[in-house]
């Protein structure tokens, strides 16, 4: 029998990952972190030199790519072609330059091929901006999240801070911004809740409260967990 599967969208910063992360170890199911994934390639690119505009380089690239997500007791690992590079692909470089790949309908279409094959047997929590519409469209549990753009980049900077690199609030918050628009408005998967979604604005709630939410939703309308 094909296993619950849970789709969690929305904008950066709005606890998606940690949030997402939980779930699944709640309730037993693989966590499969979409962004992640994109974030792989751009460093792939940036490391190897290859122009990220040059769409057709990039889905090549990005076929002949071993990209693996790993998860175990301490959170969760990205892997490129046998290299760790979960720490590589946060950093600021990464960061303001995966929106350009992002855009890209080709590139999109292996990464999505290669979620689906993740999500095929169901038994998944997946997060990102196009899973509860594209990547997952059956997914038995769709959550739209979202937080005010202050809160999240609040969040994202107490992230960034821990992780080691030196940022600016305000200038975070700018960054967050643009790539709500460039998600929101970009002409291939933009960003957008599925029709199905249950919205949930986590502005002022503990991580706490919205897993809490969640698996309660889980459970009572899937009779999971
Ligand atoms: O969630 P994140 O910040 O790690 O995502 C990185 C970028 O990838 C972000 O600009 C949006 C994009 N993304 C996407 O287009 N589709 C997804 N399913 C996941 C992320």
């Amino acid at each position: 029998m094909k296993q619950l599967s849970v789709a969690i969208d929305g904008p950066a910063g709005a606890g998606k990952s940690t949030v997402a992360r939980q779930v699944a170890k709640q309730l037993g199911l693989t966590y499969v972190d979409t962004g992640a994934m994109y974030r792989a390639i751009t460093w792939k690119a940036l490391t190897n030199g290859v122009d990220l505009t040059h769409e057709d380089a990039i889905t090549q690239m990005a076929k002949n790519t071993d990209l693996r997500l790993s998860m175990d007791v301490k959170g969760s690992d990205v892997w490129v072609d046998g290299t760790t590079v979960s720490e590589e692909i946060r950093s600021p470089e990464v960061t303001s330059n995966v929106s350009t790949i992002a855009g890209q309908s080709k590139v999109r279409e292996v990464l999505v091929d290669k979620q689906r094959e993740m999500g095929r047997r169901g038994g998944v929590v997946m997060d990102g901006r196009d899973i509860g519409t594209h990547v997952l469209p059956d997914a038995e549990v769709k959550i739209f999240l979202t937080a005010s753009i202050e809160e999240r980049a609040r969040r994202r900077y107490q992230e960034m801070v821990r992780r080691g690199f030196k940022v600016d609030l305000e200038q975070l918050k700018k960054e967050i911004g643009l790539r709500d628009e460039k998600d929101k408005n970009r002409e291939h998967s933009p960003l957008r809740p599925a029709e199905d979604a249950i919205h949930l604005d986590t502005t002022g709630l503990s991580i706490n409260d919205v897993i809490g939410r969640i698996l309660q939703y889980c459970r009572t309308n899937v009779g999971s967990g």
